[in-house]
């Protein structure tokens, strides 16, 4: 008898899983003996405890059974019956709800790789790492007894006091401690608002293009998602049929539109104020990336701009710190902010506390704002480089996105054909592109190209923007243009 397992687990261990396994493959049929555990002992040159540890976890799960006087027997195990009860019920072949295709029909693209046109990934290289995980061990041995315990306080008071800081001075925003409640990223942010302030059908607006991962959370809570249409100027209201039903939520990235890169002008963000008003709906002000403008001061916050905007503010640390992390936040308006607290606490639970403690002292520590002007600096370089690189075919017509903000560029193309053409052609030279048309809620939506470039070195984009702008070139040719 061969043990299973390799030498590495207790001898128990072994036996046991020898045992279930012939058992479960039907080498041991129901209702066989087993030789007595002193037998066993003696034929394998075991102690007699390791053969009694495995036949009693054995007979606790249920794979055998003592009959008292007559000794161990293989229990009715009856693995075809199980099989079959199987693809009856549908588990062999999931069939996933409506609502979990919809979830996947919006989910983008997701890579499973880091490459250089990757939207959205900072520069994770320059993460002062060392001092970072110095910071954790700090907090980590520090750590008071309550965080060791379910909580509903909306998150570690000093990191809500130093956000409230930074958010009042930089961003404009109107708010103080209480009403911040730390989330795990952005996106969870989302799902607390879709699922707390609209029923199911209900519509929510969203900008169009847009981001895929808000739009997956308002599906996930069975909203019915209405294209808000967005040009230069930023999201407009005033095109949103007037059959469509009266949003509760509107969904909006004003400081830098994701993914066009505009910035909604004064009197769009009065329109959409006014908007919201009428409808008594809540404007979701997502401001993911405003960090990093880099021709001017960064664009004060839609949140801050009048007296009790009807506005929740969301933000992350996924752009200026790292996404891993998981960590964002909300500021609600007063009267929204013991729902959510006690909301966030039954649904997703807190938790997080020697991470959110790490960045309250990071912050407080001036590391926060060093890293993000470095990161200023180091985006700026690399969006010009990537504008340098693509030059050629910027000669020859290519329309890039304007604008000296952000980790992205948009790259317009003339047709569809085009779009599909350029990211097939990029999934063969392992180049990750991601076509703009998938960022419209219907088809066909505008063709192009998103690309990020904050992530990816100076190498990388020099060599894949040469590539980029090689290939647009031939294939502009081709399609005799
Ligand atoms: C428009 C927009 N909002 C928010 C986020 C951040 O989401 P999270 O905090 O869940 O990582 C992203 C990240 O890609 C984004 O592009």
């Amino acid at each position: 008898m061969q043990l299973a397992l390799p030498s590495a687990a207790t001898l128990t261990q072994r036996l046991y899983q020898s045992l279930r396994d012939w058992i479960q493959e039907g080498k041991l049929g129901a209702g066989t003996a087993l030789p007595s555990s002193r037998q066993l002992a003696h034929e394998l040159g075991l102690g007699r405890n390791t053969v009694l540890g495995a036949i009693d976890r054995l007979a606790a799960e249920g794979f055998v059974e003592t009959r008292r006087g007559a000794g161990v027997f293989v229990a009715e195990w009856r693995p075809e019956a199980l099989t079959s009860a199987v693809s009856a019920s549908g588990i062999a072949a999931p069939s996933l709800s409506a609502r979990g295709r919809r979830i996947l029909d919006f989910s983008g693209v997701l890579s499973d790789r880091y490459t250089a046109f990757a939207p959205g990934v900072p520069a994770l290289d320059r993460f002062p790492r060392e001092r970072w995980q110095r910071l954790l061990r700090r907090h980590r041995q520090r750590a008071p007894l309550e965080w060791h315990d379910y909580q509903h306080q909306g998150g570690v008071p000093a990191l809500r006091e130093a956000l409230c800081d930074y958010l009042q001075l930089s961003r404009s925003v109107r708010c103080r401690p209480g009403q911040i409640l730390i989330t795990q990223g952005a996106q969870q942010g989302f799902e607390l608002i879709a699922r707390l302030l609209a029923d199911a059908g209900e519509a929510v607006w969203v900008e169009e293009p847009g981001y895929g991962g808000a739009q997956s959370c308002f599906v996930a809570a069975g909203l019915d998602t209405v294209p808000l249409a967005v040009d230069e100027e930023g999201a407009n209201v005033e095109r949103v049929p007037r059959v469509t039903p009266p949003p509760r939520l509107i969904y909006v990235t004003p400081s830098h539109q994701y993914p066009s890169g505009v910035t909604m002008t004064l009197p769009r963000r009065m329109a959409l104020l006014d908007a919201a008003r009428r409808h008594g709906a809540w404007i979701i002000e997502d401001d993911y990336d405003s960090e990093f403008r880099y021709a001017s001061a960064p664009i004060a916050s839609l949140q801050g701009l009048v007296d009790d905007a009807p506005v929740i503010y969301v933000g992350t640390f996924s752009k200026v710190l790292y996404p891993g992390l998981r960590l964002g936040y909300l500021v609600l308006p007063e009267a929204l902010v013991d729902a959510f607290k006690r909301a966030n606490a039954r649904l997703h639970r807190e938790g997080q506390y020697v991470a959110q403690a790490a960045v309250a002292t990071f912050i407080a520590e001036g590391h926060f704002v060093r890293h993000v002007a470095k990161m200023r600096g180091l985006y700026r370089q690399r969006q010009a480089q990537l504008r340098r690189a693509l030059a050629p075919a910027v000669a020859r017509g290519l329309v890039l996105s304007a604008g000296q903000a952000g980790m992205h560029l948009v790259a317009e193309l003339d047709s569809f054909e085009l779009e599909t053409e350029m990211v097939s052609r990029g999934r063969e030279a392992g180049i990750l592109l991601s076509p703009l048309s998938r960022y419209f809620l219907q088809p066909p939506g505008r063709p192009g190209l998103v690309l990020g470039y904050a992530g990816a070195t100076e190498t990388e984009i020099a060599s894949a923007g040469r590539w980029l702008s090689d290939s647009w070139c031939q294939l502009h040719i081709r399609h005799g243009r």
